[in-house]
């Protein structure tokens, strides 16, 4: 559905086909359709009825994390840069009004626009004339963070909602400052508001101190014009977009070893604007992974999902629970694999994960959590401490809110135990502001004994504005 076609949700809504939230910074103008400034009503409550199953086909919306990454290598490379498939969420949009209000051109982002991206080059972004607003996107304040560090002579502000206000960001500058780079916050520059006074940056060999490629990229986007080269060795490999879409545009980007872990830039080459084509979110299709598997009689097909390896940890587990899923129809589409998931209600057995899949799956843990609730025996998660800090803490939120419909959960500083075959009960639900949150909560209710409702359920928009509409859809 476009993004402008959000509306309130009315207390005690009877259905679960609703839009997205309609939140936007006060001031931050935008060209994207705009939704009504009523907002939804943060009191508002989604009923999420128990009971049937789902079928049909679903083609889950662009890939959060390439999106980001084509807006902010397109701002910076020389020409235009046209993208297909860009997702139409909130998150992309904070970073477009950004890079807008650095005077980058960027064209309105609807559902279904080919998106065109006027770079201004590597070091053409103009001072903002106010703060720059990420909204709820840690993805969009680390990776400004690296793109702004090095532009000197120039001073920016950026700020977000007050789940992203709470989110680390000393994990980022700290590495920047080993280049140079000169950012202020609270907390010794850990939390937003942040100011960055924009410097030389010099290359350096960074160790960053957590598989993120949110850090990892801002290390990279600062790389790209700092006096020398710069080597980023990460403890375990992350999702690896930004290699392969700043080396589609003509950075001079290798990555050393077969590990992946460590990737050398060296500055000087000029980036070019490209066509991009985003696949669908493989962390948007896992809603529909584990709602296939644990409902009864369900048969469902995902269309167009990006299946990059440093993203495909999802499918792994899901596989080795035992879990009816056929990879269709892969193929490459600019530099991503991409295919088609079909997937149908079976048995599932419990899972242990931990280590290096973690990254490769971080996203997915709250929905891995409702499938875990559904198998045979005890599952089990571990080092996923990083969930503490994404939009909520997730363990202690998914923990919180299963715990709700009954379930038996313990939680531990860095993971999760989940005893198996638990039937869960219909309860009043809430997403914590967490978009993530709300999708797994929403598939837990469709096997759930009886009816739920979900509070604060519009915060799906950050990377799935549509997933209300696709549910009610899929319902047989
Ligand atoms: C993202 C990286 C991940 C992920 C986030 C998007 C990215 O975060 O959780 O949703 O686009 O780089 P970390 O890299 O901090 O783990």
């Amino acid at each position: 559905m476009p993004v402008d076609g959000c509306q309130p949700i009315p207390a005690h809504h009877d259905s679960a086909s609703i839009g997205s939230r309609c939140l936007r910074p006060p001031g931050v103008s935008s060209p994207d359709p705009q939704p009504p400034t009523s907002g939804a009503d943060p009191a508002a409550v989604l009923a999420l009825p128990a009971g049937g199953s789902l079928r049909g086909r679903v083609r889950v919306p662009g890939d959060k994390s390439i999106s980001h990454r084509a807006l902010l290598f397109g701002a910076i490379a020389e020409g235009e840069t046209v993208i297909d498939g860009l997702l139409p969420a909130e998150d992309p949009l904070s970073t477009a009004a950004c890079l807008r209000a650095m005077g980058v051109g960027v064209s309105p982002i609807a559902d279904g626009a080919v998106v065109r991206v006027q770079g201004v080059g590597l070091d053409g972004l103009q001072e903002p004339e106010s703060i720059l607003d990420c909204g709820n996107s840690g993805t969009t304040m680390r990776l400004m963070l690296g793109l702004l560090a090095g532009r000197a002579g120039r001073h920016f502000v950026l700020t977000g909602d007050d789940s992203l206000r709470r989110r680390p960001m000393r994990r980022v500058a700290v590495p920047l400052a080993a280049m140079g780079a000169e950012i202020h916050g609270r907390q010794d520059g850990n939390l937003a508001p942040l100011a960055v006074q924009g410097r030389p940056l010099s290359g350096a060999t960074i160790r960053t101190p957590v598989a993120s490629a949110q850090v990892k990229s801002a290390v990279l986007l600062a790389a790209l014009t700092a006096y020398g080269p710069t080597t980023v060795i990460e403890p375990a490999h992350s999702r690896d977009h930004s290699e392969r879409m700043l080396r589609a545009f003509g950075a001079d980007l290798t990555v050393v070893g077969s590990a992946g872990t460590e990737v050398l830039v060296r500055p000087g080459s000029v980036l070019r604007g490209q066509p991009v084509t985003v696949p669908g979110d493989i962390s948007s299709a896992a809603f529909w992974l584990v709602a296939g598997a644990i409902t009864p009689g369900a048969e469902l097909t995902i269309e167009n999902v990006g299946l990059n390896p440093s993203r495909t940890g999802i499918l792994e587990v899901l596989q080795a629970m035992g879990a009816r899923i056929a990879v269709l129809n892969q193929r490459d589409v600019a530099g991503e694999p991409v295919g088609d998931l079909q997937v149908s209600h079976g048995p599932l057995q419990a899972f242990t994960i931990g280590g290096d899949l973690i990254p490769r799956l971080v996203d997915e843990i709250p929905v891995l959590a409702v499938a875990a609730c559904h198998a045979e025996g005890t599952s089990r998660i571990a080092d996923a401490g990083e969930l503490r800090v994404k939009e909520t803490d997730r363990l202690a939120v998914m923990a919180r809110q299963l715990q709700a419909m009954g379930a038996r959960i313990e939680e531990h500083a860095d993971g999760l135990t989940i005893p198996g075959s638990q039937s869960l009960h219909g309860a009043d639900l809430d997403s914590e502001t967490d978009h993530r949150v709300a999708m797994s909560l929403a598939v837990a209710s469709v096997v759930a004994r009886g009816d739920s409702r979900l509070g604060r359920a519009e915060a799906a928009a950050v990377s799935y504005p549509g997933f209300w509409d696709d549910l009610a859809r899929l319902r047989a």
